[in-house]
């Protein structure tokens, strides 16, 4: 696919690439349309950057999650010293980052230190480690930042300490006991931390001593503003660290993306779940540890199976193909031969003649159009029927829609990963049952 051949979106030239894999940019990028294009359909053309810089950042996105990264040390047998005494489960409230901090990942509420410094953090169940910006950091954006000094709880953590050898790429010059560093990249930043601990409260849910970096250098701005809690599956992440008091269990239901009520829900812990809901089993790929890998087996469109390789479907640890339910990723990434039936399918459905592609969708339409549901069918006989709503994307002022998924990258060891994204689970509660292996989808309007 690609993003620059699009007419609307010609005026960005060279510089179109790098502004659009940053997310954080693309307010800057919608203000250059404008004043680039005044009378030429403003809404539509500042519309078709938006989503193309949406798309493009998951582009980015996508293209990091098999990159090869450092192998993360043996998670040490003990759990951390002393599993802190929480019995609340109270729902953390969620929004879309979109409209707030103008980032696809969906953010939370946090208080972190003692007394509380709020920050609004993405919510990443494709990352492990959290982090966020500290004060003096260099190359952070400015936003609300941490400032460790204020806060009479927050420590360091030492090198030769066990989560020191969890992070990756730790440095540790000085040796042992002094403050371990280490480097992370994500999407297309890089980042210096030091790694602190400090008291982090989501909602009423306290965790005692959570640990997390604290950003003192960053290179590129693709990068959640306030920082981020990693919910991903190891060492490190939230569910590793709060084991004890949740059990590696969480939920949530992701409001339709253009809400800006905290009306989403991420549910801590076992209890409170939905007790009726349809699990189909969790796939472990001990080279990408982090991901939540499940087995999708087919697609409907309407109540047809698309004809879909089962090679393009099926999981391999050792290529990392397969399918990943994300978050942080705002439009389904199908490999190029299920996209291509997926589409076909779509298209000869709504059988109305499609517009020209817009803002990295190849199926829009400038007609109202019926359209069929979308069926993810996966192991165990679980199936999830998307609305309309989690199918198309509408322009702001209705104008156009588009079916909102794409091929994934059609080359590298991206290629063959099927990434379910966040605004196809809207208004679904997905469970992520670490400790049973599973995962759950259930309908639950969270729009308020
Ligand atoms: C971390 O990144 C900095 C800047 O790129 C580099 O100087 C340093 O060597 C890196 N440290 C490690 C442990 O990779
Ligand atoms: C959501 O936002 C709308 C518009 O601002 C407001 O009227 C409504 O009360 C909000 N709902 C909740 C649950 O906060
Ligand atoms: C709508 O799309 C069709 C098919 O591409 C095209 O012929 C027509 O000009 C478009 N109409 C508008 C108003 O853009």
């Amino acid at each position: 696919m690609s993003f620059r051949a699009l007419p609307l979106l010609l005026v960005f030239s060279s510089t179109f690439y790098t502004a659009a894999t940053a997310v954080s940019s693309s307010t800057l990028l919608l203000a250059r349309s404008r004043s680039a294009t005044p009378n030429a359909g403003a809404p539509l053309s500042a519309w078709a950057a938006s989503v193309a810089a949406q798309s493009a950042a998951d582009t980015a996105r996508v293209a990091s999650m098999l990159t090869p990264a450092p192998a993360p040390a043996p998670v040490g047998k003990g759990k951390p010293a002393k599993p802190p005494k929480n019995k609340g489960n109270s729902p953390v409230p969620i929004a879309p980052g979109r409209k707030i901090l103008s980032i696809p990942n969906y953010v939370a509420r946090a208080g972190l230190g003692t007394p509380a410094q709020t920050l609004l953090v993405a919510i990443d169940p494709s990352n492990d480690a959290a982090w966020v910006p500290c004060s003096a950091c260099a190359g952070c954006v400015s936003s609300p930042s941490f400032s460790p000094t204020q806060s009479s709880t927050y420590r360091t953590v030492p090198c030769g300490s066990p989560q020191c050898a969890q992070v990756p790429s730790p440095s540790c010059p000085a040796g042992v006991g002094s403050s371990c560093g280490f480097n992370l990249t994500y999407a297309s930043s890089t980042f210096q931390a030091v790694l602190g601990q400090d008291s982090l409260a989501l909602e009423n849910n306290v965790v005692v001593s959570y640990t997390f970096g604290c950003l003192r250098v960053v290179t590129g701005n693709s990068v959640p503003p306030q920082g981020l809690i990693g919910f991903g599956r190891g060492p490190l992440s939230f569910l590793s660290q709060t084991k004890g008091t949740y059990g590696s269990v969480f939920s949530y239901c992701l409001p339709n993306y253009r809400s800006s009520n905290f009306s989403g829900t991420l549910k801590l812990g076992p209890v409170g779940q939905p007790k009726k809901i349809k699990t189909t089993p969790l796939l472990y790929n001990p080279h990408r540890p982090s991901l939540y890998y499940v087995n999708m087996v087919g697609i409907r469109v309407g109540s047809k199976v698309v004809p879909v390789p089962q090679s393009a479907l099926a999981f391999n640890p050792v290529t990392g193909s397969g399918t990943i339910i994300d978050a942080g990723t705002m439009f389904t990434r199908l490999a190029a031969p299920v996209y291509a039936a997926v589409r076909d399918a779509f298209r000869s459905r709504v059988r109305t003649p499609v517009a020209a592609p817009l803002g990295g969708f190849d199926t829009c339409y400038n007609v109202s159009v019926s359209v069929p549901t979308v069926t993810f069918m996966f192991a165990g006989a679980v199936t999830v029927t998307l609305p309309e709503e989690n199918v198309m994307i509408h322009s702001s002022s209705g104008g156009i829609a588009c079916l909102a998924m794409a091929a994934a990258p059609s080359d590298g060891v991206n290629a063959a990963l099927n990434v379910l994204a966040s605004m196809q689970q809207q208004n679904q509660r997905v469970l992520f049952d670490v400790a049973n292996g599973r995962v759950g989808f259930s309908r639950e309007l969270c729009t308020a």
